[in-house]
């Protein structure tokens, strides 16, 4: 039965697995809510699915895994543009679960939707464009490579950008020929399977893609240590990352995972200030600092640091935090009551340990059960402290002043993270230096982050391993396969006596 949205009562019904391309309860008839971060309030209860469901949906995706395997890839791409103009034709409906369920706010809901085809159309082109390559080798032989499927992958999905980031893996993996098990987080499974629904009205063969719902400790380490599941994409914090690529180990899947971050925006001497507050804020304001590449370091040169910040204030001041369906909110609530307890705590610690600039309390005006935490800002941070070096995931950042590149690097560097960066400043020579020595994985010039498609997004360091997205990511769907063909008679093959086995 079709996943039902009533948007004025702000609740959802119907919500059910998506197995084999049948819709199930779980097998044990257990569920749990999913709740508006705007209010607190249940949305739907959401089935709690355990070890033995995912068994059921391995199994139905790796029984059509050698069929899907072989099917067409011009026919995988036709599905996913297919998908992609089903994608469009919901997109309203897909927006107001997406907002309801993770709170960002409608019109940004409604833009990250907006965008999904993009994906589904970037990685439906590259279905029957990647492929391996011939190796000239000595003697009278081809040799050659195919790029092939892994088979079951699994999609371990976090709730910050819950359809963008199930579609930029499972595109894909999906036009690479690997069949689909998706497990969403926990607080954000209606999107997920909404999408399931457009999956099988598209016409995806029953199997190829699945969605068990349920929590990270259930149904995710289930998933993860499945025998049958080939790789894993994961996104989410460091730690869980850790177990799921020792669960991997055990039955050596391959692993792809974006991880934490605790990434710079740097200010230079020559910045336009105007436009180095607006990326700023936009850095650790997006979706409440929610966000795997939230700029929360502000490394700001001391030449300009006053000015800077006498500016950010005026910023901030204007930034409108309330509910995500209201007229003009710019910026919605932290997810759950977990995530606000987690972050108050660290507004507190930075108490503590720094000068608390801006903020640091609940916005007036909201609702007293959402987990709103308003903009905040801390100076006077010593490189060491905790507010400065941990993954807090709310709108928090810290300002550090910088005068010479070498101390600045050093600063950038001092990290266990390594995702992205920002620099904003008009010395292109300053800019590229400091980028190429800087150990992250994506450096944005005089631009905020603007994910796509067709670029690859991954961290260095404990920010992750792999890439998502880009051409890059078809090596988190494949593996290779070398063929060769001896063309002499075998008896006239005398370089056997000169090869090293
Ligand atoms: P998490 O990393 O535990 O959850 C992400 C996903 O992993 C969810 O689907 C969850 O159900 C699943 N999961 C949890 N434990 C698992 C396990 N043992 N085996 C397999 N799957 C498991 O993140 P959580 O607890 O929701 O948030 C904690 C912190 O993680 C945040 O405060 C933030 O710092 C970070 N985070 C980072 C994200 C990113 O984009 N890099 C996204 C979400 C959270
Ligand atoms: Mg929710």
């Amino acid at each position: 039965m079709s996943l039902t949205l009533d948007s004025s009562a702000r609740t959802a019904e119907h919500a059910q697995m998506f197995i084999g391309g049948s819709w199930t309860a779980a097998g044990a008839g257990q569920t749990f809510p999913t709740v508006d971060p705007n209010t607190g309030r249940t949305i739907a209860q959401v089935p709690r699915g355990d070890s033995s469901d995912v068994d059921k949906a391995v199994a139905a995706a790796k029984e059509k895994a050698v069929e899907w395997q072989f099917t067409d890839a011009i026919v995988r791409a036709g599905l996913l543009r297919e998908l992609a103009a089903k994608v469009t034709e919901n997109a309203d409906e897909l927006a107001r679960l997406e907002a309801l369920d993770s709170g960002h706010y409608l019109a940004k809901a409604q833009e990250l939707v907006g965008a999904i085809p993009l994906w589904l159309d970037y990685f439906a082109s590259l279905a029957d464009k990647v492929g391996g390559r011939t190796i000239e080798v000595p003697g009278n032989k081809l040799s050659f490579t195919l790029l092939e499927p892994l088979g079951v992958t699994a999609h371990i999905i976090p709730w910050n950008y819950p359809l963008l980031i199930l579609v930029r893996s499972c595109a894909p993996a999906l036009a690479l020929g690997n069949t689909c098990v998706v497990k969403p987080a926990e607080d954000t499974s209606l999107s997920a399977l909404k999408f399931a629904e457009l999956v099988k009205e598209a016409g995806f063969p029953d199997g190829v893609f699945n969605v068990v719902t349920g929590y990270g400790a259930e149904a995710g380490a289930a998933l993860a240590a499945h025998p049958d599941v080939a790789g894993i994409t994961f996104t989410g914090s460091t730690e869980t990352g850790k177990q799921i690529a020792k669960l991997a180990a055990d039955h050596v899947a391959q692993v792809t995972l974006e991880l934490g971050g605790k990434s710079p925006t740097v200010v230079f001497p020559d910045a336009d200030l105007d436009e180095a507050v607006e990326v700023a804020v936009q850095g650790f304001l997006s979706h409440a600092g929610q966000v795997c590449v939230a700029g929360t370091k502000l490394f700001v040169h001391a030449d300009v640091k006053d000015a800077f910040l006498a500016k950010l204030t005026a910023r901030l001041d204007e930034t409108r935090v309330g509910d995500g369906f209201a007229d003009g909110t710019q910026m919605g609530p932290l997810i759950s009551q977990k995530q606000y307890d987690k972050v108050t705590e660290y507004i507190e610690i930075g108490k503590g340990e720094a000068t608390l600039f801006y903020g640091g309390d609940r916005p007036a005006g909201t609702d007293e059960g959402g987990f709103f935490v308003g903009p905040t800002v801390f100076t006077d941070v010593a490189p060491s402290a905790r507010i400065a070096t941990e993954e807090i995931f709310g709108p928090v950042a810290s300002v550090h002043g910088w005068t010479t590149e070498d101390e600045l690097v050093e600063a950038v560097n001092d990290s266990i993270y390594g995702l992205f960066a920002v620099l904003l400043g008009k010395d292109i020579t300053a800019l590229l230096s400091t980028a190429r020595r800087i150990q992250v994985g994506g450096v944005m010039i005089n631009d905020w982050f603007g994910e796509l498609p067709m670029t690859p997004h991954g961290g260095h360091k404990q920010s992750g391993t792999g890439r998502d997205e880009g051409l890059e990511s078809v090596h988190n769907y494949t593996q290779v396969k070398h063929i060769a063909i001896n063309l002499d008679p075998l008896r006239a093959a005398t370089d056997w006596a000169g090869a090293p086995l």
